[in-house]
């Protein structure tokens, strides 16, 4: 037993800190074999040669020496050409900051914009670690929820804009969503954008899910409708499009003027991104579009199968997704969400995600990843189908 008073010896910030239940599901299974990983928003797909072997040929061409502390430059005008051609926004490097994860670019955005009892509205269910970040800087957070309506999933944005009260620092906003692929829409987002100004409140856009949309190029984006002097935040990553989870590499867009201080940010958190990452993630950006491509045909057919068997099981409700790559269903009679999560896995060895992770409001509903090969799925449902069927 560790004395209480060494316990207590570490900062208030560090002690609030709550752990991620999709990780101590995770971290459960990892130590078994033959777990089928559905838990993580991680495809089954390995990185493509052509931004693997930009690596390697930068790595061996010696770069690995530290980098500016708000990114490459090629890498910052690379994200704004990629932003600019897809969104029709109007960014210049001075806008973007590159980060070493788009997690990092999240706890980046925290530290910037919270004071200790700010507050931030935040749509709920949502990723842990997206509203984490803000309670860690001591934030104190309001949350609004997304509903099933109508067979979608639906936000009452008035209700939203009418939490935006003077004085909200920020409000946080993840479209599409992890982990019901609930998409704001254009309009919705005209609305919280004039709110916004009006009031001088941060808009913190959580993009990370942008590509992953299953109506279009890309899902409605505050970066096509904002001027780049606008309070906006925009948080991105190579993570899911681009199939580079482990390669810790995201951006930020923020206004020009306070590029100097996300730099100095930057410096006393991880001082700069690894430069053969970014010449990595510049590949990505410059000749990615064919493989962006196949992982939504892949991932269109991972969710068809899924939600297929889904639909077979009569305790399951389902609603499906506008975006991102996940199934977030609700089993009727499920109370314990965790329970359940570590259950199946110990006794099918089918790694889920428990709802209650993204908060109280997940709690009845697990989340599945679909961005996996026909046979790993089809396998996941084979064992599946005692726990879904009883
Ligand atoms: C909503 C959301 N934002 C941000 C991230 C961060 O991704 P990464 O840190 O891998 O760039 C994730 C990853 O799951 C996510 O789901």
């Amino acid at each position: 037993m560790v004395d209480a008073k060494i316990l207590n010896s570490i900062s208030s910030r560090a002690r609030a800190l709550e752990a991620s239940k999709i990780r101590e599901v995770a971290e459960l299974g990892m130590k078994k074999d033959g777990v089928l990983p559905l838990w993580f928003g991680e495809g089954a797909w390995s990185t493509n040669p052509l931004i693997v072997d930009a690596a390697i040929a930068s790595l061996k061409a010696g770069n690995h020496m530290y980098q500016p502390n708000n990114g490459m430059m090629a890498l910052r005008q690379a994200i704004c050409t990629y932003s600019n051609e897809l969104l029709s926004s109007r960014l210049n490097p001075a806008q973007v900051t590159v980060t070493p994860s788009g997690m990092q670019g999240l706890m980046l955005t925290a530290e910037f914009l919270v004071s200790p009892g700010d507050r931030i509205v935040a749509v709920e269910p949502g990723w842990p670690n997206l509203i984490g970040a803000f309670k860690a800087t001591g934030a104190e957070i309001t949350s609004v929820t997304i509903v099933p309506k109508d067979g979608h999933w639906t936000l009452d944005v008035d209700g939203l804009i009418a939490e935006l009260t003077p004085g909200t620092k920020a409000v946080v906003i993840n479209s599409p969503n992890n982990p019901t692929g609930w998409i704001m829409s254009d309009e919705e987002q005209c609305l919280v954008l004039e709110h916004c100004r009006r009031f001088g409140i941060w808009i913190v856009a959580d993009d990370v899910y942008t590509r992953l949309y299953r109506h279009g190029r890309h899902a409605p984006s505050f970066l096509s409708i904002t001027e780049p002097e606008d309070l906006l935040i925009s948080v991105n990553s190579f993570s899911k499009c681009w199939s580079m989870t482990g390669w810790r590499l995201g951006w930020i867009v923020a206004p020009a003027v306070f590029e100097g201080k996300l730099g100095q940010l930057t410096e006393f958190n991880t001082s700069c991104t690894a430069g053969f990452v970014q010449e990595a993630g510049i590949t990505a950006l410059r000749d990615g579009e064919e493989e962006i491509a196949s992982l939504l045909e892949k991932i269109q057919t991972g969710y068809e199968l899924s939600a297929e068997r889904l639909n077979t099981f009569s305790r399951v409700e389902f609603i499906e997704p506008d975006g991102a790559f996940y199934c977030f269903f609700r089993v009727d009679g499920l109370t314990n969400s965790f329970a359940a999560a570590v259950e199946i896995l110990e006794q099918t060895k089918v790694g889920l995600a428990p709802g209650v992770a993204f908060g109280p409001q997940g709690e009845g509903y697990l989340r599945l990843c679909y961005a996996q090969p026909v046979d790993v799925l089809e396998e996941a449902f084979v064992r599946l189908e005692p726990f879904l069927s009883k």
